[in-house]
């Protein structure tokens, strides 16, 4: 028993205290201490001591719930909508998070594309903490600054990233600004603009400045008939019912079929199946310009640009899903701005890194929209709330300076060119190799695999390195845009010792 094996007296002294508590110094200053049986007595004393302390012990353990007891304990109150490692996550800071054994993680994952400025951000927390002590919420009943400054500096900043734009959104004809609709998540800004590519079409079809008649008789006797909405295989745009109508996997639809009427869908990237598919009762186009859940797969700017010209066409607004690949991710402030203005959308959706892990997203609408909707059209409680805002502000100021952008830019050539390097010996035996490819720009990186990739993310946890799956077979790197070079070294060499153990050699 270590007590005996410590000749330590204070020790000894110390272990009886924490046992005996007062009891401990009646017992010291008892004469059967000072006499002359002082040690038989002394070692049945700590016997006795450790007796007791074993059961306490035994009874801490009883009492003590582990982390898997409390995760079993807690799952029993949530519901299971996701499988998820038996760890909590308890502390974050920059590019790491901490679990509750003290375990270090380097979160590639960055929250999915939402901690821009990494965890526990201190400029983050200096907003919170002061503008919640100032204005938290009104309700949309009222005009704070807060959501006024906010929007200036989306729709100036927009404006100002992409000079060329002269279309949608970047239609630079005087009182032509787009303007922004907060919201609360990527999903809420899909709906919103749902709702607006709708309006805006049912509004044109009755306008008569749509060129219908000729090839649907019908859509000109009923304006009604412009709602239908064309999205692409590989797209994600969220979990609500609309939302989910417009994200083309069975996985994800086939459980809560019938969803939104009207919806079609065409393969991403493949131009010749456009003009059947968007026609003129199509109000609205949805994709993402780099596909996040999808794999990480990039437009070609042939395709935009197709889609572009067969949107001006029918009259259909081209929305642009900037939720993942938006805000800086790709190094410039719209995944979009990497394309030339041929290919410019009316509507641009945003959500993620908005405000670094505070609920909160936008959708951008072109002034030509924005003219269509009116007070009562849509709505939200907490969608562009002060407190909301003016950390949407602060991390939007930080995310479109031109220097930071450079970062990204630069970080994520050097970050993919590293991953390139490390995949290269599994990518040598063409299709019988584990690895297919990289993929991505800027800081939206992926890593495509032969199967499917769930034992790569588990190892890689193992490893002290956070991913995130994509697609079917794609690794997603989406860490915070602040990461260094040095940090993603470190990403480099954990991935690196990850595919050693799992890939066969
Ligand atoms: C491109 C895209 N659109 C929409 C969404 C939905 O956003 P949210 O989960 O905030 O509702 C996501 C979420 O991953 C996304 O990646």
């Amino acid at each position: 028993m270590s007590f005996f094996r410590s000749s330590n007296r204070l020790a000894a002294q110390f272990k009886l205290r924490c046992l005996l508590g007062q009891d401990f110094n009646n017992a010291i200053n008892s004469s059967f201490l000072k006499s002359k049986t002082f040690s038989r007595g002394f070692v049945s004393l700590v016997k006795e001591m450790d007796q007791k302390t074993n059961s306490v012990s035994q009874n801490e353990n009883l009492t003590t719930p582990t982390v898997q007891d409390q995760i079993d304990d807690y799952s029993k109150y949530i519901l299971n909508t996701y499988s998820r490692p038996s760890t909590f996550i308890e502390q974050g800071k920059g590019c790491y998070v901490y679990d509750s054994n003290g375990k270090e993680y380097l979160d590639a994952t960055g929250g999915i594309a939402v901690l821009a400025l990494g965890h526990s951000n201190e400029g983050v927390a200096r907003v919170i903490s002061e503008q919640s002590r100032k204005l938290c919420h009104t309700s949309n009943l009222y005009f704070t600054k807060e959501v006024g400054e906010l929007a200036k500096d989306i729709v100036e900043k927009t404006l100002l990233h992409y000079p060329q734009g002269t279309k949608g959104i970047y239609d630079k004809s005087p009182d032509s600004a787009p303007q922004v609709f907060f919201t609360n998540s990527g999903t809420e800004s899909t709906e919103a603009a749902i709702k607006f590519a709708r309006k805006y079409g049912k509004q044109l079809a009755e306008s008569g400045k749509l060129a219908v008649g000729k090839s649907d008789p019908m859509l000109a006797s009923d304006p009604n008939l412009k709602y239908h909405l064309h999205c692409f295989t590989g797209g994600f745009h969220g979990r609500s019912t609309g939302a989910l109508a417009l994200t083309a996997n069975p996985k994800y639809q086939t459980p809560f079929t019938p969803l939104l009427p009207g919806v079609t869908t065409s393969k991403f990237n493949e131009t010749r199946e456009i003009d059947s598919f968007i026609n003129e009762r199509t109000c609205g186009v949805i994709l993402e310009p780099i596909q996040g859940e999808g794999g990480i797969t990039e437009a070609t700017y042939e395709f935009l640009k197709a889609v572009r010209k067969r949107c001006d066409q029918v009259g259909a607004v081209l929305i642009y899903d900037e939720i993942q690949c938006g805000l800086g991710r790709t190094g410039k402030l719209w995944a979009h701005s990497n394309y030339p203005p041929d290919c410019s959308p009316d509507i641009v959706t945003m959500a993620k890194p908005l405000a670094n892990g505070f609920p909160m997203g936008a959708t951008m609408v072109s002034k030509q929209v924005a003219q269509c909707i009116g007070a009562g059209d849509h709505g939200t409680t907490f969608g562009g709330n002060p407190l909301g805002c003016a950390i949407g502000k602060f991390v939007f100021d930080q995310i479109s300076d031109p220097q930071f952008l450079k970062n990204v830019s630069d970080n994520g050539a050097y970050f993919k060119n590293q991953l390139e390097k490390v995949v290269e010996p599994y990518t040598a035996n063409g299709s019988a190799s584990p690895v297919i490819e990289v993929r991505g720009r800027g800081l939206i990186l992926g890593v495509e695999f032969k199967e499917n990739p769930s034992s790569i993310v588990k190892e890689a946890m193992d490893n002290g390195l956070l991913l995130v799956s994509a697609g079917r077979n794609t690794v997603r790197f989406l860490p915070p845009l602040i990461i260094t070079k040095d940090e993603i070294d470190i990403c480099i060499n954990l991935f690196s010792k990850t595919l050693a153990k799992v890939l066969p050699a």
